[in-house]
């Protein structure tokens, strides 16, 4: 090790230590351990440790399809752990020839789920998919900091790739991009980026990147640690929260849940942004007797949803009343234990990826896709420009409902739906005996966004409910 090697070489290396701030520090092992930067950046840890990074490895519904999956096609090989448990495969504790039936509980903090060790001990991004990230295997912690001062646990380095502000997504993109062996791009979150007006400009104002919207900075110190003072918007929020959240008893369960609601005011059932006058809401029942809905979102870098789009289950709900309050017309009305594409419903307005396997029937598991449906209404893609003149700026996307007797509809209710996975997958999973079934009573439900109409209140020239 190189501190034993500078203590040999005597006083002359008291000089140098000095001046390079190069006393010993703890061991690549320790690093591993997420646990080892507790004492110093608790927080960190603490928003890290209840987020779907530290899930990536436990969480029951990724085991289960890893297991079937393996099973079920022998080409997956290394693929979904190189993401899932990119540290396990780094140390070779997975590998080709225990892959198929590897037990994740089995894993040591050091290798479960996408450790602090790992994101930040990148030194080189070789590939925009399927993790192309290479460690350097050292003891230096990369981070966006441009003066770090020296820590008794490890060397520091300022690296572009690691600065939100000035990277170009590709870190976080490297791992947020799958391709299936047979060529189909599943996740596209880091290629829909690059589409959008965030990842397109070159305008520091504009321009977000991965990190610019999900590792928000505040002003605060960065470690307990001696000599360290409060940095501008130095410390960099770890939760990094999607729409996702833990099924079992996982820590910062009620941060995370939190932190969705938070973002999910980014979607929202609105007109779209007006070119000229005022913005009306977004349901309108129009004098040919059609209603319409309109949906959109709003700073969000890529399409929603996103990723893992083909699990996502999101659906637009509206019911619309008479005056005695009955229902006269409802689309999406989705129970508990049932996927809004099994309710039967002509009028559905779904957004997610429909895949198919083969055969034509459809796909649930990663290693089933063969197809992807490219139909624009399945998602909402993220914005092009920001430019209120540009009619690119709309990228709403709206839905019409054909009802009659419209004359008797006195209040309409809208609200955008959500779950994270299909029930259809997870019973799909318990009958081949890899998910518990308890797991499923732990899907919620989301209400994203939410509209109501009232003829009351009806804005007269167009038939929509005001802002
Ligand atoms: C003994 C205390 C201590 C421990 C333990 C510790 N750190 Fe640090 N770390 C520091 C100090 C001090 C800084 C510099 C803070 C500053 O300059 O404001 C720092 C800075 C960093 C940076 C920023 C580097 C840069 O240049 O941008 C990263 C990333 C980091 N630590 C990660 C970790 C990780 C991951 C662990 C656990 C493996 C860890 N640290 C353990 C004290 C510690
Ligand atoms: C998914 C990747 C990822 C994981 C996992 C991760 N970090 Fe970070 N972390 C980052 C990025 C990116 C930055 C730099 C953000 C910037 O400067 O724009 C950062 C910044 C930091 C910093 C510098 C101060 C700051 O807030 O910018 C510290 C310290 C740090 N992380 C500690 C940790 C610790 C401790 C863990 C695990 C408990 C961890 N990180 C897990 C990506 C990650
Ligand atoms: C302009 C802000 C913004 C940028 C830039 C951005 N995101 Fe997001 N992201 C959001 C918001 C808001 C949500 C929640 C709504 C949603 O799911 O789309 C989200 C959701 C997600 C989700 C969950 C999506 C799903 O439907 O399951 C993932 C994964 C994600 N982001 C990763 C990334 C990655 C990786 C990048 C960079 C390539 C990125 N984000 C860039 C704002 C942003
Ligand atoms: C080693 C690969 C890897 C890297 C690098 C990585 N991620 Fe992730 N990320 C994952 C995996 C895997 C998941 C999903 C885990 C799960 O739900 O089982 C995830 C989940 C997320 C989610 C939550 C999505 C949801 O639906 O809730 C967000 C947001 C996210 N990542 C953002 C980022 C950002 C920002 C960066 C860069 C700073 C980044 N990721 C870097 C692998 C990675
Ligand atoms: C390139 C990295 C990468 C590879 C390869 C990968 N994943 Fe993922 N996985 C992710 C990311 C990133 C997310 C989060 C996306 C989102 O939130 O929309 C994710 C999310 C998931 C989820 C969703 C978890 C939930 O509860 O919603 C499951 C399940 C999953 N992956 C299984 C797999 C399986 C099985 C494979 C292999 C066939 C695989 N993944 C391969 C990066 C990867």
């Amino acid at each position: 090790m190189k501190s034993v090697t500078f203590a040999l070489l005597g006083s002359f290396v008291v000089l140098l230590s000095a001046g390079c701030g190069d006393e010993p520090k703890l061991s690549r092992e320790e690093l591993q351990d997420p646990n080892t930067c507790l004492s110093c950046h608790k927080t960190h840890h603490d928003q890290w440790s209840g987020s779907m990074h530290a899930y990536a490895s436990t969480d029951p519904v990724f085991r289960a399809m890893h297991k079937r999956g393996q099973r079920e096609d022998d080409s997956i090989g290394l693929l979904c752990v190189s993401c899932h448990a990119p540290m396990a495969v780094e140390n070779g504790t997975i590998t080709l020839a225990n892959v198929k039936d590897f037990d994740f509980s089995t894993l040591p903090p050091t290798e479960d789920g996408v450790t602090c060790y790992f994101c930040h001990n990148v030194e080189k991004v070789t590939t925009d998919h399927n993790n192309g990230l290479v460690l350097a295997n050292d003891q230096t912690m990369r981070g966006g900091l441009q003066n770090p001062i020296d820590s008794t646990a490890h060397h520091s380095k300022y690296d572009v790739l690691m600065d939100s502000e000035r990277n170009k997504s590709e870190m976080c993109g490297s791992c947020h991009d799958v391709v299936m062996p047979n060529g189909v791009a599943l996740e596209r979150t880091f290629m829909e980026w690059k589409e959008t007006i965030y990842g397109t400009t070159e305008d520091p104002a504009v321009k977000l990147t991965c990190g610019g919207c999900h590792l928000e900075p505040v002003t605060d110190v960065i470690a307990d640690a001696p000599g360290v003072v409060s940095r501008p918007n130095g410390f960099h929020d770890h939760t990094m929260a999607g729409i996702d959240q833990a099924l079992t008893p996982f820590p910062q369960q009620a941060e995370q849940a939190q932190a969705i609601a938070d973002i999910l005011p980014s979607i929202g059932i609105k007109s779209p942004r007006p070119l000229i006058g005022p913005a009306p809401g977004g349901i309108c029942l129009n004098p040919n007797g059609d209603l319409t809905v309109r949906v959109d979102s709003f700073t969000v870098g890529h399409s929603f949803p996103s990723g893992v789009s083909h699990d996502r289950r999101v659906w637009l709900e509206v019911i619309a009343y008479d005056v005695n309050n009955q229902i006269v017309f409802q689309s999406g009305v989705v129970p508990n234990g049932m996927d809004p594409e099994e309710i039967g419903d002509p009028n559905l307005f779904g957004l997610w990826e429909r895949t198919s396997k083969e055969d034509g029937s459809p796909a649930h598991f990663f290693h089933e896709v063969a197809t992807i449906d490219p139909n624009p209404l399945h998602y909402l893609p993220g914005p092009v420009t920001l430019d209120p003149n540009d009619p690119r700026v709309d990228h709403s996307r709206m839905k019409t409902y054909a009802v009659t007797n419209i004359g008797a509809i006195e209040k309409i209710t809208a609200r955008v739906m959500m779950r994270a996975l299909p029930f259809a997958t997870l019973r799909l999973l318990e009958q081949s005996g890899d998910l518990d079934p308890s797991i499923k009573n732990q899907l919620k439900t989301l209400e994203v966004a939410t509209s109501t109409w009232l003829k009351a209140t009806q804005i007269p020239t167009t038939k929509c409910n005001p802002k």
